[in-house]
């Protein structure tokens, strides 16, 4: 079961950097606050103290598969538990945002790391509008705009913990096409006009290899990485 050991520091620059690769497999890092929080593409991640959840947790699949897999079973894990806890579905926005009504509630990163895998994972869980940043790229929430619900934070982080542990374990058995219709249920993109990473169309859905698949004028392009921008309608 992942989650042990669990280190918890009151405060630290970004629980990514909290966790050595000599400690074994599961091993979780939180905090209360950090003071340089990390996000995808070398973008920030900001917190109000004590009022979010910010994880990272060691993974050391035996076997070479992509750390971008793991940032999905990450972010799937992490959408799940979240529309759990709002008794209502949260969505996946491929490669790593839990958005819900559009809004973003949770992110992941995963940092490649001597061949193991350091998934960092935020949520925005008991934030007031005020404390939400008000100039991200995609608009915030927290559970508790959305729901008006304060919540134990640490008992969320066991729900998504467990998820975690249930999802890895599937594509540690199976592969990320296992768990592809749970995520195909959950995506945010499929069917909306994309631009990701110079490729403008349709998102067609995730591919079994975590790519996303973008409907062109000249085909199906799969997209391995990259900002993507929605043209909401
Ligand atoms: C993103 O949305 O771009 C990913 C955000 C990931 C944030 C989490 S918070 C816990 C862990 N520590 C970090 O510095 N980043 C991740």
């Amino acid at each position: 079961m992942l989650g042990r050991p669990r280190i918890h520091v009151p405060e630290c620059e970004s629980t990514q950097l909290l966790l050595d690769t000599a400690f074994p497999e599961g091993a979780v890092a939180t905090t209360d606050h950090q003071t340089a929080g990390r996000g995808r593409l070398g973008r920030t991640w900001v917190d109000a103290p004590g009022t979010a959840l910010l994880c990272s947790v060691l993974l050391k699949p035996e076997h070479d598969r992509r750390a971008a897999e793991l940032t999905l079973v990450g972010g799937l894990a992490t959408a799940e538990t979240i529309g759990h806890a709002l008794g209502r579905p949260a969505q996946l926005k491929w490669p790593n945002d839990v958005l819900v009504d559009g809004r973003k509630v949770a992110g992941g990163v995963a940092d490649l790391r001597e061949g193991a895998v350091v998934l960092g994972i935020g949520v925005n869980v008991n934030q007031t509008t005020e404390q939400l940043p008000a100039d991200a790229r995609t608009a915030a929430a927290s559970l508790r705009t959305i729901d008006g619900r304060v919540r134990e934070i640490d008992r969320l982080l066991d729900d998504l913990l467990q998820a975690l542990d249930a999802a890895y374990a599937v594509w540690l058995a199976d592969g990320l096409p296992s768990l592809r219709p749970r995520i195909a249920a959950l995506d945010f993109l499929r069917g909306r006009e994309v631009t990701v990473d110079g490729t403008a169309g349709v998102a067609h859905g995730i591919l079994g290899d975590g790519r996303l698949a973008v409907e062109t004028p000249e085909g199906i392009v799969a997209v391995e990485s990259g900002e993507t921008h929605v043209l909401m309608s």
